[in-house]
């Protein structure tokens, strides 16, 4: 595809090419503010066209990871303005991924270790979070049952979420990506089996799209719509999130209602369940037809799979995200056919220090492996 290292206009932006940083998680700031190696990481890997950052919680009760930076306080603002600093820096571009993670979630890192909150009081049995054990260490630990948000309380998230997004802004972002994916809250909204509300945030496809499609509106009217994106999952059943027959015409009404918008885009992220894709030319082509914006894929993607959807009209811009952990200058690499390494998955999340974070060299044309073993 050589249209994947051409220039693309997003919103009121250029992006050097059409190659996105998917959004990870690595869980590394001891105390929920982005540091010195935050902002190295991140500008390692700035000649992607956009940087989609980290999972980033907007609140503490949008918590549901320990070591993970949040964006609601004003030192958290200033960690966040190293890293756009350091990314702008290098001429790239970084949307911040606003999370609450509702349901998934431990009472030792909610408030007063209170429960987390949801659309219902449906907890997730296979959940597992990584949070604060009884005798106060880091490992996995049972999420713990989660407690429905009033429906007060749900316009009080609506303003955390804008709360979030006037941070971003000053922390210097480019724009900001509503995490509407993978068993988080708004999908806890979306999902009947999890909500389970009398009230017009449950019942029908309309009132269950109601939480995200407010937010959205307002998250618009505090940074312009051209600095909002919202991810989206269809058919996920990540977290214990199970399939519903509604699902398609769900995410279609929410492909209309967001075309609507004028948003930055849509990221769309297939959960590959063994045996293929879930976010294919079929569910492809009729969202295409509801939401004629900007739209990103994740998930499993490859040079291939970008050119063909986008010579077929389906996407316009492709997102990688396991390849970018292990490889900080991806772009380079594909771009010229060299060789990508393969992360590391066991240091993906936690612990402190450079090892499997910064320490993915860039590859070096001019050093030959050797093809003789030592002896
Ligand atoms: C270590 C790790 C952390 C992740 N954290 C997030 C996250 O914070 N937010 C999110 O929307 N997706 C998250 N994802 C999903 C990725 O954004 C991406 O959709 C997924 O890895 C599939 O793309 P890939 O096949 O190119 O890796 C994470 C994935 C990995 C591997």
């Amino acid at each position: 595809m050589t249209r994947l290292f051409d220039n693309y206009r997003l919103g009121d932006i250029v992006l050097r090419n059409r190659m996105v940083m998917a959004p990870m998680t690595r869980a590394r700031c001891v105390d929920t503010v982005a540091s010195a190696d935050t902002a190295e990481y991140y500008r390692q890997r700035a000649t992607a066209g956009l940087i989609v950052t980290e999972g980033t919680p907007i609140s503490p009760e949008g918590q549901g990871y320990a070591y993970v930076p949040g964006i609601w306080s004003k030192e958290q603002v200033a960690g966040w303005q190293t890293v756009t600093g350091a990314v702008h820096n290098e001429g790239g571009r970084i949307f911040s991924q606003l999370w609450h993670v509702g349901r998934l979630s431990h009472a030792s890192l909610q408030p007063e270790r209170q429960r987390p909150v949801s659309a219902g009081a449906v907890p997730a049995h296979e959940g597992k979070t990584f949070a604060f054990t009884d005798d106060g260490a880091v490992g996995f630990v049972d999420v713990t049952e989660p407690r429905p948000l009033s429906t007060e309380e749900v316009r009080r998230v609506i303003r955390d979420f804008v709360h979030g997004a006037v941070n971003a802004s000053e922390a210097g972002f480019d724009g900001v990506e509503l995490h509407a994916a993978n068993g988080y809250l708004f999908e806890q909204f979306l999902n009947p089996s999890t909500n389970t509300r009398s009230d017009h945030y449950g019942g029908s496809i309309q009132n269950r799209a109601r939480f995200l499609l407010e937010t959205v509106d307002c998250v618009i009217e505090a940074v312009g719509s051209s600095r909002v994106g919202v991810r989206l999952s269809p058919f996920s059943e990540l977290f214990d999130m199970p399939a519903y027959t509604e699902a398609a015409d769900t995410y279609l009404y929410l492909a209309s209602e967001l075309s609507r918008r004028d948003l930055a885009y849509v990221h769309l992220v297939d959960q590959l369940p063994a045996g293929g894709r879930v976010l294919d030319v079929d569910f492809l082509k009729p969202f295409r037809a509801e939401y004629s914006g900007t739209i990103i894929l994740a998930g499993g993607m490859t040079r291939e799979l970008a050119r063909d959807l986008a010579e077929m009209d389906l996407i316009d811009l492709a997102a990688f995200g396991q390849p970018f952990i292990a490889n900080p200058d991806l772009v380079e690499r594909m771009q010229n056919g060299w060789p990508q390494a393969t992360p590391d998955r066991n240091s993906y999340y936690g612990g402190v220090g450079a090892e499997g974070y910064l320490d993915y060299p860039r590859f070096d044309p001019a050093y030959v492996q050797p093809t003789v073993p030592c002896a």
